[in-house]
């Protein structure tokens, strides 16, 4: 058992994969022994599902990104302070899909939001909580896009010229902190991709 929790998240753009590996990690991480609570942003608690409804729904394509960015930050401050300090707290491994990384790329890099804004944001929402370790599936916006399927909410409506920024962002926060985020192609083989991911998350569970 770990004494202090570990808390792992997965980004990537639209179609890449994210949950399936966080899934795939999830239950190998159990089978070792590990308590690992798997979640999700926007979304997780009650109220936080809620605001991704909104957050989401193709009706409300008019939303400013103020409006959005401050929306996914609401989220966060729910689901940080209902579920995710908590099971730290209690020693557990903390798997989420998506978390301020994803503000950055979509809001700032993609959206033209202020990093440093978003940055102060975040550190007051999460209460200075950062990943330990960050999986960044990189995929082709276009070739995730078509991945993601066809009945699209309204991030996904958002233009090819968008989501390659979004792209690009992510790229751009893994060559920043590379000794967080480690970047994957997600075009591969799942299982040479998920055995990386495993290997990854086993060297800082110990
Ligand atoms: P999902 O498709 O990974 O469940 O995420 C929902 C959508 O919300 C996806 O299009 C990415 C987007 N998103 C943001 O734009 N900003 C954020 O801070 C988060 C967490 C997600």
């Amino acid at each position: 058992m770990l004494k202090r929790g570990l808390f792992i998240t997965f980004e990537g753009p639209e179609g890449s994969g994210k949950t399936t590996h966080a899934k795939l990690l999830c239950e190998f991480l159990r089978k070792k022994g590990f308590r690992v609570l798997h979640t999700r942003e926007p979304g997780g608690t009650s109220i936080s599902e809620k605001i991704r409804k909104i957050l989401l729904d193709p009706k409300n394509k008019g939303m400013d990104v103020g409006c959005e960015m401050l929306l996914y930050m609401a989220a966060r401050a729910q689901i940080v302070e209902q579920e995710i300090l908590p099971a730290l707290e209690q020693g557990r491994i903390v798997v989420c899909d998506r978390f301020t990384d994803a503000t950055l790329a979509y809001q700032g890099y993609a959206g033209g939001m202020s990093l440093k804004v978003i940055e102060n944001i975040a550190g007051i929402v999460t209460k200075g909580l950062k990943p330990d370790i960050t999986f960044l599936l990189d995929i082709d916006a276009r070739l995730g896009l078509l991945r993601a399927g066809r009945s699209k909410d309204r991030m996904e409506r958002k233009s090819i010229f968008y989501h390659n920024k979004v792209r690009n962002g992510y790229l751009s926060i893994a060559r920043k902190e590379p000794g967080r985020v480690k970047a994957l192609s997600s075009t591969g083989e799942i299982n040479v991709t998920q055995e990386e991911i495993r290997k990854a998350a086993l060297k800082i569970c110990r």
